[in-house]
């Protein structure tokens, strides 16, 4: 899987209700980074990885699906962390499979180690894989996967000639 043009893959980053409050909601489960730390990170990561992201945050299911049809056409895959909509949203889960494009599920928590209404995502099952419980290393992670998807395979290594001289058999 490779970017639609020529230009590099262009990943929308969506991140869901709540996670406008990181850094001051419960910093003992989602960690002291902000979300502009976190945007800032994956910023970062990306240019270094040769992708390009777009960062949005929303607290409304609506505006999360009208974005997730956005990436139909303007985008080459979606990283989304889609916060408690994981666990409720049949209407994002169905956005995320309409539009055919990979989709990263990430989040910051291990939601299988917490109550258990987190323990099922309505969402992960229309994605190409989900990355959880390591804090904002878990989008970095889930960026690179998605990268990878997207990037053309790395050119194989030319090897140089060998300076040792040949055993004979
Ligand atoms: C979360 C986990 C969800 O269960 C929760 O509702 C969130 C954040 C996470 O990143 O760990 O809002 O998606």
């Amino acid at each position: 899987m490779t970017s639609v043009s020529d230009n590099p893959p262009h990943i929308l980053v969506l991140h869901g209700p709540n996670l406008n409050l990181l850094g001051l909601r419960e910093p003992a489960v989602y960690g002291k980074d902000t979300l502009a730390d976190v945007d800032a990170q994956l910023e970062q990561l990306a240019s270094s990885l040769g992708v390009l992201v777009a960062c949005r945050q929303s607290n409304h299911e609506g505006e999360l699906i009208d974005w997730v049809h956005e990436a139909r056409e303007r985008f080459d895959g979606v990283l989304i962390n889609p916060g408690g909509y994981t666990h409720t949203s049949v209407a994002l889960r169905d956005a995320i499979a309409a539009i055919e494009k990979p989709c990263v599920e990430v989040h910051l928590s291990n939601v299988h180690k917490r109550e258990a209404f987190r323990h099922v995502s309505l969402t992960a099952p229309v994605c190409v894989g989900a990355i959880m419980g390591f804090g904002l290393s878990s989008y970095l992670l889930g960026l690179r996967a998605l990268a990878q998807l997207l990037l053309p395979p790395p050119a194989p290594k030319s090897r140089a000639p060998s300076t040792r001289p040949h055993k004979r058999t």
